[in-house]
Order: structure tokens, then sequence, then C-alpha cells
């Protein structure tokens, strides 16, 4: 029988053309004026995935982006696999940072990638990650070696929140029925230092708008007697950290888990160099929450984090002028057990009582999710484990990652089964930023990997 790693070999080039072809596909699901690229992308999945040996695709209409779904059921007594992913991409913006073209791919070597990487945007979140599982389904059905059940499920949303994917879950639970859910949207440590994530963040995003006067003033002739509402809003965000980093809200911290000192060391022995971090993002120090280190800051610990903030004049030149309002837009980072519609209402409670008389202050709430984190006991992660084993010759490390995917406790909740994530990216391939690119190393690792994780789940299943 033909090892995956022989119909790599043989199909390489075909693997990256198809890859390449998808992420031409401006699918930027923020953006309404890619409404057509999005859904031409949902389209190109499903062929993809007819092509790959499913049984039947559908595209289903949601109240936003339609959701891709598609099953080959060899029988019904074997375990299912529901493998999650998202087509839908990040705006590029700002372009002029990137050195090609996001929606051209192009195939470039760097250091961490001395056999080329594919520069475009969604290379590596999700589409590239999300392809790698389409070509482990086609390697399987075509040499006659998928050993289970498989459905996939493959959303528009992602990127902005997966309200429909919510809303299809509810209604779908017998047609998504499933032993184990396969993701691969996350990253890993590095080539050589293979990992699987087995936490997820949880988020709440928020928008705050403060109004002081009833339109644009003077600064001369109004400056100093009415409250500026960029003043004001940069002085309210200032003092939602204390002189520890900690966050000020009252009541952020109460439901939050304390890792044990046991929990804390064994995070402690992931291969870590503060030096190469300081470096790769050319920084003197880092930065954060005291009695914390670097990696616990970024995964273990809540934050708070304006992602945007505007007002007044930003043209070219000097105008002098207060503006009528300021804006900012701020994303919380949760981790287990804090309730994300909680912290929002305490967010919001909090945020208004900080104005002073003299301006407005609305807060209005976008998405959040809950944190997640996996067992390291389950049949998915040890099945996962092994697989890693027989594909990099070394035992995966489990590492929870501070980024979020918020609709995996979700799928917990409403389809009782646990999540692996198989992550094949590296923090540096510049996920959500200018030049974001995908390892080819990495794709065809991927491809090689997740076989090995049908094949060892379902022998461990039975
Ligand atoms: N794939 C990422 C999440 C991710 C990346 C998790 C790397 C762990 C490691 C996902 O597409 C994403 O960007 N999620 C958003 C949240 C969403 C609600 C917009 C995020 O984390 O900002
Ligand atoms: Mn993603
Ligand atoms: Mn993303």
């Amino acid at each position: 029988m033909k090892s995956a790693k022989t119909y790599i070999q043989e199909n390489k080039e075909r693997f990256l053309e198809e890859l390449i072809d998808l992420l031409k596909i401006p699918s930027i699901s923020a953006d309404s004026a890619y409404k057509n690229d999005v859904i031409k992308t949902a389209e190109a999945v499903k062929v993809s995935l007819e092509k790959a040996g499913c049984d039947s695709v559908e595209i289903c209409e949601t109240p936003g982006y339609p959701i891709v779904y598609g099953e080959k059921i060899i029988d019904k007594k074997l375990p299912t696999v529901l493998v999650y992913g998202h087509y839908d991409v990040q705006p590029p913006d700002p372009l002029d940072l990137w050195d090609s073209p996001p929606f051209e791919p192009v195939i470039k070597k760097t250091e961490l990638h001395p056999d080329g990487a594919i520069f475009a945007r969604g290379s590596c979140d999700d589409k590239g990650q999300m392809y790698m599982h389409v070509k482990a389904l086609e390697y399987m059905t075509s040499t006659g070696q998928l050993p289970c059940n498989v459905k996939f499920m493959i959303e528009g949303e992602e990127e902005v929140g997966s309200s429909s994917l919510g809303w299809f879950v509810e209604r779908n639970r017998e047609k998504l029925a499933n032993d184990v859910i396969l993701i691969s949207d996350t990253g890993m440590i590095a080539p050589d230092v293979p990992s699987i994530t087995t936490g997820l963040r949880g988020l709440s995003y928020v928008e705050v708008e403060v109004t002081g006067p009833n339109r644009d003033l003077h600064s001369g002739l109004y400056g100093g007697a009415v409250a500026n509402p960029i003043n004001v809003l940069t002085k309210m965000i200032a003092s939602l950290h204390d002189e520890n980093n900690h966050i000020t809200i009252p009541g952020f911290y109460n439901d939050v888990q304390e890792l044990s000192i046991t929990e804390r060391a064994k995070m402690a022995e992931a291969p870590f160099s503060k030096e190469a971090y300081k470096k790769a993002l050319d920084i003197e120090d880092v930065y954060g929450e005291a009695g914390y280190t670097t990696n616990e800051r970024n995964s273990i610990r809540p934050t708070l984090d304006v992602n945007g903030i505007w007002g007044g004049y930003i043209g070219e030149g000097a105008k002098t002028v207060i503006a009528s309002k300021a804006f900012a837009k701020i994303s919380m980072r949760l981790v287990p057990d804090q309730d994300w519609k909680k912290i929002t209402e305490l967010f919001t409670k909090h945020f208004e009582s900080l104005a002073p008389k003299g301006v407005r202050v609305k807060v209005k709430p976008h998405h959040g999710g809950q944190a997640y984190v996996t067992p390291i006991d389950s049949i998915g992660y040890r099945a996962a484990e092994k697989a890693y084993e027989a594909t990099f010759g070394k035992t995966p490390i489990p590492q929870r990652s501070g980024g979020s995917i918020p609709i995996v406790a979700l799928f917990e909740k409403e389809l009782k089964s646990k999540t692996i994530l198989m992550g094949f990216g590296l923090d540096s391939d510049a996920i959500h930023s200018p030049n974001e690119h995908f390892g080819i190393w990495n794709y065809l690792k991927g491809i090689e990997t997740i076989p090995q994780f049908y094949h060892y789940f379902t022998e461990m299943s039975s």
C-alpha cells in the first residue's frame, strides 16, 4: 500500500498549485465588498471536497455566509471524525506593508522555512491548514486507506465571530454527530518541536464611543474649557491597567482559574528563548502582568488590549480641532472559567462609570466566546500524540495557546465531543499581519500526519 510520504512526493506540485488557486480568491468576511469572493471560495471548497472523495457535499445556507458540509460514511459502526476549518480570511491591510500582493501567492525561502513558504493572506490562517485535511482525505480515499467515517464542516465567518456556525450547529446536531473534532487552525512550537494545542482563550470584543460637545470645536477658542473626548478616552483606557499591569475592572479576575505550581512548572519545561522572542519582534524587553512569565501572560492569563483607536484630525499637516467624538476597539482575552457575557457586562458598567461629566459613553459589544481546555488523556489526544510520533519521531508537547476559536467551546456543549487541535503553523508565520505565510514543509508534514491520526484514533476507539 502506498505510504503518505510517497503519495505526497508524487503529488506535491499539484497540492501546491491547488492551494495557490484557493488563496487567490479574496474571501474577506469582514468586508461586504468581497461578498461574491467569499461565496466563490465556498464553491471552490465544495469542489475540492468532492474531488477528495466525499460522497456528498452541500453548500448550506445560513443567515450569513454558507457552510460547506461534506461527508464520507464507510460504516456506521466505525468512529466518525469531524473536521472543522474556515475558508474566510482577515482583511489584508495595511497593504503597503506587504512585499507582494496578498492575493497573488508567491513562494519564497525564509530562515525558518528553508524549503520555501507560500506568502498570501490565508495561507496559514486557515486555508492552507484546512486544505491539508482535504489532501489527507484524498490520499486516504484514493489509496483505499480511510479507516473510519469523516465529516467536514468548513465555515466562512470565523474571522468575524462564527455567529452563523452557532446557528447551524444548534440546528444540525444529528448530522454533525461525531466521536472527535479535528481542527488545524493553531500553531506548533517549532518544526523540530511538535506540539498539540490544549487550550484556547476566550474573548470579549467591544467598541467604545466617547462623545463630548455636539460638534467639532476650534481647539483655541474652546480648548481647556470643555472635555476633549480623545483626552478623556485615552485617560479612561490608561486606567484599565494598574502599575503591575493588572486589569482594574472590578470582578474581572473573580472566576479566573489559577494554575497549580506543578502545572506552571510543567508549562515552563516547553522550550522558549526570551532572547529569540525579543529579537524576532525587535523589542528591548517584554512587557506584561507582574508575577507571570511571557508564556503564561500569553496563554493562561486574561488580558485587555486596544485594537484600534481613532478620532479627530489625522490628515496631512495640522488642524486645530477638538473632535466631538473618539472611538476605540478593545479585546479582552479570557481564560477558564471566565464567562464572556459576564465580563462584557463588567467592562460596560466599569467603563461607563469612568466617564467624567461632560462626555457621554457608549459601549457596543461585538462578539465573544468561552475559553477551552482539552484533556491530555482522551483517546483523541493520545491518537494525535501517536500520529506526531510517527511522522516527527518525537512526542509532541501539550501547549495552551493565547488565540481564540470561540466555536470550540460551543462544539463541546452542543455536540458533546472533544476537540483536538493539530496546528502546523509557526508564530512567526504572521497570521493577521502583512506577509502572512505558511511553510511548504509544514503544509506537507500536516498532510502526512493527519492520516496517522485517523489510523490511531480508529484503532484506539475499538
Ligand atoms: N486561527 C485563529 C486562532 C488561533 C491562531 C488560535 C493561532 C491559536 C493559535 C483564528 O482564525 C482567529 O484569528 N481567531 C480570532 C477570534 C475570532 C473571534 C475573530 C482571534 O483569536 O483573534
Ligand atoms: Mn483561523
Ligand atoms: Mn484568524
